[in-house]
C-alpha cells in the first residue's frame, strides 16, 4: 500500500488485510511493554489543518508504540494561517525527511492532492477531508463491528450478510461516506437514515438503502446502528426546525434502545452531542462499542503505518508480531 485516501479505492482483500494486522497490533497492545521496534527510524507527521483530538493522539500513539520519530504540526499557530499554501507546506515536510504524513484537512480531495502533487515521496494518509472521506475510522468501525459480533478471532473473515443501519447527519459525514463504500465491500447491507434534508444528493448511486424513519429502522433488525455528530459547524442553513424536534424522531433514546434486537451494538464516531443524536443511556449501555472504537483505533491506525512504512511482511517480522 502506497497510500490510503479513501475506502472507495480498497479492494476486499487489502481492507481484510488491514483489519487483520490491526488483529496482530491488538494482540500485542495487551502486553505489558507495547512497544514495538518496527518503525524505528522512520518519521510519520501528523499535519491537522482541522481541529481533531481523538484521531490526532490516535495517530500519534499508533506511530509512537512502533517506534517511529512523530512530528505534530497543526495549522492554527503555523506558517498556514499566515496564507502558506499547501504545496509550501508539504516541501517543508519532504525537506525534513517525512516518511509519511497523515493529512486532516477542511477541503474534500486535499490529501490526493498531495499525494500525487509530486511535492513530497512520502506516503500519505487521509485523516479525514472535508465532508469527502475518513477511512482509518471506517476501517475502525468495520474492525470493532467484526471483533463485537465475531469475537476476538475472525482474521479473514469480511461481514457478509451483516446488517448494518447508519444515521443521522450523512450529507456532512466523511465518516458515512467512507464506511457505506467499506461495509459495501466488506459484504454488508448498509441503510442510511436521516430526516430528507440530510441526505445527499448522490445518494442513488449509492449501495444503500435509504429509510427516513428511524423506528421503522430499528424494527427491521439491524445488527450494528452507528449514530452520527450533528455536524452544527458545517451547517449553513436550518435542516431541521429545532433540535428538540431532531432528537424526538432521530435521536437514540432509551426507549428505541430497548427496541434494538439481542446482540446488536451501537456505533459512535465521537465526539458525542449527548441529548441530541444520542442519548447517555444509550451511549453509556453495554450496546455501546464508543470506547472500544477509540481503543480499536490505534490498532487499526498502526496497522495502517505499518503496511504504509514497513511494506509487504517477511515471516521472521510476522513472528515479531505474535
Ligand atoms: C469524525 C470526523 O472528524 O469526521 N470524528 C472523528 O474522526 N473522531 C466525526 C465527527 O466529527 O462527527
Amino acid at each position: 500500500m502506497r497510500h490510503l485516501l479513501d475506502t472507495r479505492d480498497l479492494a476486499r482483500t487489502e481492507a481484510l488485510e488491514i483489519l487483520d494486522v490491526a488483529e496482530d497490533m491488538a494482540d500485542t497492545q495487551r502486553r505489558e511493554v507495547k512497544k514495538l521496534p518496527t518503525l524505528r527510524g522512520k518519521t510519520v507527521v501528523n499535519l491537522f489543518f482541522e481541529d481533531s483530538t481523538r484521531t490526532r493522539i490516535s495517530f500519534e500513539a499508533a506511530a509512537k508504540r512502533l517506534s517511529a520519530d512523530v512530528i505534530n504540526f497543526s495549522a492554527k499557530g503555523s506558517s498556514v494561517s499566515k496564507g502558506e499554501s499547501l504545496q509550501d507546506t508539504a516541501q517543508t515536510l519532504q525537506a525534513m525527511g517525512a516518511d509519511a504524513v497523515v493529512i486532516r484537512h477542511g477541503a474534500s480531495g486535499a490529501p490526493r492532492t498531495l499525494a500525487t502533487s509530486g511535492w513530497i515521496t512520502a506516503g500519505v494518509v487521509n485523516a479525514g477531508d472535508g465532508t469527502h472521506a475518513h477511512p482509518t475510522q471506517a476501517l475502525l468501525d468495520a474492525f470493532t463491528i467484526r471483533k463485537r459480533l465475531f469475537g476476538d478471532d475472525s482474521r479473514g473473515r469480511g461481514l457478509d450478510g451483516i446488517r448494518v443501519t447508519i444515521v443521522g447527519d450523512i450529507l456532512h459525514s466523511r465518516v458515512a461516506r467512507s464506511n457505506v463504500w467499506l461495509l459495501h465491500t466488506l459484504g454488508a447491507h448498509v441503510t442510511l437514515v436521516a430526516p430528507p434534508t440530510l441526505i445527499p444528493q448522490d445518494v442513488s448511486g449509492w449501495p444503500v438503502e435509504v429509510e427516513y424513519d428511524l423506528d421503522r429502522a430499528i424494527a427491521a433488525g439491524p445488527d450494528a446502528l452507528m449514530m452520527l455528530r450533528i455536524q452544527l459547524e458545517r451547517m449553513n442553513a436550518a435542516y431541521f426546525p429545532t433540535e428538540r424536534e431532531y432528537s424526538r424522531r432521530y435521536g437514540l433514546d432509551a426507549r428505541r434502545l430497548d427496541a434494538l434486537p439481542d446482540g446488536s451494538i451501537v456505533l459512535h464516531p465521537g465526539p458525542m452531542n449527548r441529548g441530541l443524536e444520542i442519548s447517555a443511556e444509550a451511549a453509556d449501555s453495554p450496546r455501546s462499542t464508543v470506547l472500544e472504537q477509540v481503543a480499536n483505533g490505534v490498532s487499526v491506525r498502526m496497522a495502517v503505518l505499518y503496511l504504509l512504512l514497513a511494506g509487504a511482511r517477511t515471516d521472521s517480522e510476522k513472528e515479531d508480531l505474535r
